[in-house]
């Protein structure tokens, strides 16, 4: 069919980037840079386009999130392009009922708290998300070379969204329900992966080079509890993807301790936030895996001099790695300056020219 030569042509096009010759840990040209929320308020670019435009709406106008989406690879010069969308987009799409707060994040009408409760979190199919299909048509289109990355919240960072309501600071409620009711909240990350695993699904198929999930908030848990209530459903999203054969990238902040199960759970490519020094993240993750990171994004505030003396570190640990995709410790903030992230680009790419 067209659609499946279409897909060749974009493996064919992306297969020898850095970027995912670094995620399969393959030598490569220079190390490859990309920023998450690399598309978003820290561009003026971004802030003329999305005008009067909700969030949640802007997400499934496909020529809008094809626009975003090209914005900072326009201006950076990054090695990889990430689908612009919201970690909520799925489960709006499903039928939840939920709205993303300026300044403030997802808020959920509803919250997901009892059995009954499960019912509304229903599958999800490729008809539910046209826009993300037309979207990344467009995109791969004029990406060329140049990998998308799709990407999904994880079920742990999913459900506490769905469980507190809103953004929680202490993840009290779903912490709850995880050591009250391990049964419910079992199902309910179940569920979460089984629409997760799908909508990755819909991107790969659309010309999704690669995949990132997102468990952001996965650090407020400790390892055994991790590898009891989390674990088995992460790895549930990394298994139906599997088959496809594009690099699986696990992130969370906060992570240190999580570092070896969240590859164990079946990561291509561990994401590291600020914390842990890449050398000592390979020791806790284990060979066979690439990593991802980790400059502090607070690093970005200080003078240029600063900026690069820090980026040195982050190289010189990376260093001895399999496989180093650069990136931030967690995403671009709002208030950065958009020309010190094009410097840092060039700086790393510069620095590693091989
Ligand atoms: O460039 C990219 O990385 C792609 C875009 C992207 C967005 N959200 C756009 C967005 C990605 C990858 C996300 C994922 C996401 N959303 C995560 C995981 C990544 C992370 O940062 O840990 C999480 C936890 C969310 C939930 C969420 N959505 C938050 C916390 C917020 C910020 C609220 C605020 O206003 O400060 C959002 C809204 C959101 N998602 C914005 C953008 C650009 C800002 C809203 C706007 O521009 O109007």
């Amino acid at each position: 069919t067209t659609t499946s030569a279409s897909l060749d042509a974009v493996r064919h096009a992306t297969h020898d980037s850095a970027f995912l010759k670094a995620c399969r840990r393959e030598p490569v040209p220079h190390t490859p840079v990309w920023f998450m929320r690399q598309a978003g308020r820290s561009l003026p670019e971004y802030l003329k386009v999305r005008e009067g435009i909700a969030m949640l709406d802007s997400c499934m106008m496909p020529e809008l999130v094809a626009e975003i989406t090209l914005q900072p690879v326009r201006r950076h010069k990054v090695d990889a392009a990430i689908y612009f969308s919201d970690i909520v987009v799925p489960l709006k799409a499903i039928g939840i009922d939920l709205d993303i707060k300026p300044g403030v994040g997802p808020v959920i009408a509803e919250p997901i708290r009892t059995r009954a409760d499960l019912a509304r979190l229903r599958d999800l199919t490729p008809e539910d998300v046209p826009y993300v299909t037309e979207a990344i048509g467009m995109l791969t289109a004029e990406l060329g070379s140049t990998p998308l990355i799709g990407f999904a919240g994880a079920p742990f960072t999913l459900a506490s969204y769905l469980v507190e309501g809103g953004p929680s600071r202490n993840h009290e409620r779903t912490k709850a329900m995880m050591y009250g009711d391990p049964q419910l909240w079992a199902d309910l990350v179940d569920r979460l992966a089984e629409i997760t695993g799908a909508f990755l699904k819909v991107q790969i198929e659309a010309g999704a080079s690669a995949v990132q999930l997102f468990d952001s908030w996965v650090g407020a848990l400790a390892p055994a509890d991790y590898r009891s209530a989390v674990l088995p459903a992460s790895a549930k999203v990394f298994d139906a993807v599997a088959p496809y054969g594009v690099p699986r990238i696990h992130f969370g902040v906060g992570t240190g301790e999580l570092l070896g199960l969240m590859g164990e759970a079946g990561a291509d490519v561990v994401g590291v936030d600020w914390r842990v020094p890449l050398d000592e993240a390979a020791r806790r993750v284990g060979p066979g895996k690439a990593l991802q990171g980790n400059l502090d994004p607070a690093v970005l505030y200080a003078p240029a001099p600063a900026v690069e003396r820090k980026t040195r570190e982050v190289l010189d640990a990376a260093a001895g790695l399999e496989g180093h995709v650069f990136n931030l410790g967690h995403g671009v903030m709002p208030t950065m300056d958009p020309d010190a992230l094009t410097r840092l680009v060039s700086y790393v790419h510069e620095q590693t020219a091989r």
